[in-house]
């Protein structure tokens, strides 16, 4: 496994390898890598005859208030992590190699962003559009591998993709858990004994209402109703949002006909959470 600092270095190798017939996946993470980051890796190895894994924490697509200086890192251990997988290539430039100084070009969508993540975190996702396609470019990769966990970020790029015709096939994966339900994320780092526990409300809350609608439930004010008291019934949290919504367009809905996406931002302490299912009317779920 080799690992590329500098943007211009990465590209030429990817071309190389693209000129030599092999196929390139991608799996961009910021790093601070655990399993959830480690499935996707090995989707990509499936998939591909080379996997590249970016790490760079993008400081565009934080807001002015949130947590980009104190985002854990570790690029040691996550080298380790990324070789254990069979990736071949780490990429990890710094903020200047990738934007340089006179940084002025942004990808924004109309209608995903202003829902769910997008309202709480404005900006967020012109910064993960604009940091995904600069790595899908450096990278020229054949496709990319995305967790689910990031519900609407996928949504995001799939979009994109589409809509300015990119050359790349997006993998969606499932969101993996502890063995409790919480969904795994480098920012469970943060989270004291006692907000740990109240972080297990999220999986819960998802569980439970999936559990009412293969009751019959079918009304979301009342699946809401009910996950936000029972998120709130925990010590330290903070609803962010609780919707229940079209698993393609994001728009609210009122009654569950086929599926629907329940998707949920919750702040334990300090520490902001998400997580989703899909609703289904017959089958059960496991978070
Ligand atoms: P990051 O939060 O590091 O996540 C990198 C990838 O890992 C994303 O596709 C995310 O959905 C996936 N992932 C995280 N936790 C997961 C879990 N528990 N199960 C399955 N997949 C999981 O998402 C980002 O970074 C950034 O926005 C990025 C796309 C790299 C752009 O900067």
């Amino acid at each position: 496994m080799e690992t590329i600092t500098d943007k211009r270095k990465m590209q030429q190798v990817c071309e190389a390898l693209r000129a030599s017939g092999k196929t390139i996946a991608l799996v961009p993470t910021m790093g601070f890598l655990h399993e959830g980051h480690l499935s996707l890796m090995r989707i990509a190895r499936q998939s591909a005859d080379i996997v590249v894994t970016s790490i760079f924490v993008n400081p565009t697509q934080f807001g002015p208030n949130e947590d980009l200086a104190a985002y854990p890192r570790d690029l040691e251990r996550d080298k380790g992590l990324c070789a254990s997988v069979g990736v071949d290539y780490v990429f990890a430039p710094g903020v200047e190699n990738l934007y340089g100084n006179r940084y002025q070009t942004y990808i924004d969508l109309h209608q995903l962003p202003n829902h769910l993540c997008g309202l709480s975190r404005p900006g967020h996702f012109r910064g993960v559009a604009t940091i995904v396609t600069k790595l899908m470019n450096i990278t020229k990769a054949h496709r990319a591998v995305f967790g689910q966990k990031d519900y609407q970020q996928v949504l995001v790029i799939r979009q994109m993709v589409s809509d300015l015709d990119m050359d790349i096939e997006i993998v969606t994966a499932p969101i993996i858990r502890e063995a409790d339900g919480l969904a795994m994320s480098s920012r469970n780092t943060y989270l004291k004994a006692p907000q740990r526990e109240s972080a297990l409300s999220l999986s819960r809350a998802l569980h439970k209402a999936q559990e009412m609608v293969s009751s019959g439930m079918r009304h979301s004010s009342q699946l809401i109703d009910a996950a936000r008291s029972f998120i709130l019934s925990f010590p330290e949290t903070a609803i962010d949002y609780v919707a229940v919504c079209d698993p393609l367009t994001l728009e609210d809905i009122a009654i569950i006909e086929g599926s629907a996406l329940m998707a949920l931002a919750v702040r334990v302490g300090s520490t902001r959470l998400i997580d989703n299912t899909i609703l289904t009317r017959t089958s059960a779920i496991n978070p």
